[in-house]
């Protein structure tokens, strides 16, 4: 137990394929250690049972080595957070596990964050050289592989859901076309990588519309699929030669169909600060469009270093600083939820 007036937090992030464990003093995160499961790769997509198994063998490590580069001891911790879903129910029971066996030893609060409240809280980790963080209330488009959700983010602890994909997350859809390319998994990155020397407007795609501004992806996926059956079929090198310009034009198009969507709830709801979230936002594509559009609709744009975008401990961290300030604690009867609402936590 930490006696001095230092809030010191360890934070545990298992939800997927990452590993990562932060510490946070006194909200400023002083480590934010990340282990990416490879093993995945050769599947094409993550396998529960490979990620819950590689978590069990990497998280000791991955906390002593957060605790090392913060230089803080297990005995000035003053309490220990971790994610309670949505996830993998296997892979969270690692991290929870963890989390409660460490609350119990050390006699400290334990901590349970929900991880999309976490990705859109991101916007406010402090490490020395963040950016100023939006203020209430605004508008998050988170965008991940397992999520697509626009959120009005009312206060530090209340969030209202807007609007969300009715099918697939776009990082999900983002996979399934580099799959399709055949890129490696997760092949999101991949796609932003090439479509940087691509031409976006050489082919074209379909936009769903559903009411109330929701989002569908999986059409969008199934047109691209047929699309390059069609050309594979009368070229077989289609892929090969016009690798560039396909992901420059899938790419462009999912990013205009999010960001439509998400300029038509600023205007219902008439809010300017503009946030997004989650691993998408990583895009290069999405971060420079979603500056246009900021200048377009006088928006003040708030974009998350990419680091902060994919999983990671610091945004579990910096949640965790939050609730330890206004007492929200956890007990030893924390189970993981996988299907876990924005609204609640
Ligand atoms: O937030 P995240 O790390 O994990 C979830 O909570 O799902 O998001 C992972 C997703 C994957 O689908 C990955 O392909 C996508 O984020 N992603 C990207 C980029 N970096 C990661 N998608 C497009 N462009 C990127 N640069
Ligand atoms: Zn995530």
């Amino acid at each position: 137990m930490n006696y001095n007036n230092d809030i010191v937090i360890l934070a545990i992030e298992s939800s997927c394929d990452d590993t990562s464990c932060a510490i946070i003093k006194n909200g400023v995160i002083q480590s934010n250690i990340i282990f990416n499961q490879k093993e995945h790769q050769a599947f094409g997509g993550v396998i529960p049972e490979i990620a819950s198994r590689h978590h069990e063998n990497k998280i000791l490590y991955i906390i002593e080595e957060a605790l090392q580069k913060a230089n803080v001891s297990l005995q000035q911790l003053s309490a220990v957070a971790v994610t309670k879903g949505p996830g993998l129910t296997g892979s969270l029971i690692v991290g929870i596990s963890v989390a409660k066996s460490l609350s119990l030893a050390l006699q400290i609060p334990l901590i349970d964050v929900n991880h999309m409240q976490a990705h859109i809280m991101a916007h406010f980790i402090k490490d020395g050289t963040t950016l100023n963080h939006p203020p209430f209330p605004f508008l998050c488009l988170t965008v991940s592989g397992g999520h697509t959700q626009i959120v009005k983010v009312n206060s530090h602890f209340d969030f209202t859901l807007v609007a969300q994909t009715q099918d697939d997350a776009v990082g999900e859809c983002f996979d399934k076309i580099a799959k399709i390319l055949g890129l490696e998994y997760p092949g999101g990155s991949l796609i932003d990588k090439a479509a940087k020397n691509g031409n976006h407007v050489k082919y074209k795609f379909p936009t769903p519309k559903l009411p109330n501004n929701n989002y569908s992806f999986s059409g969008i996926k199934t047109a691209f699929l047929y699309f390059i059956q069609k050309e594979v079929a009368i070229n077989p090198n289609f892929i090969s030669e016009n690798l560039n310009d396909i992901c420059a034009s899938i790419q462009h198009h999912i990013i205009f169909y999010l960001l439509k969507n998400l300029e038509a709830v600023s205007n219902q709801l008439n809010i300017k600060q503009i946030a997004i979230s989650g691993g998408v936002a990583a895009n290069s594509g999405l971060r420079y469009s979603l500056n246009q559009r900021g200048l377009k609709n006088n928006w003040t744009v708030y974009i998350p270093k990419s680091e902060y975008c994919t999983d990671n401990a610091a945004m579990i961290a910096v949640v965790a600083h939050f609730k330890f300030l206004n007492k929200k604690f956890s007990n030893l009867s924390l189970t993981p939820l996988a299907r876990f609402s924005v609204e609640n936590g």
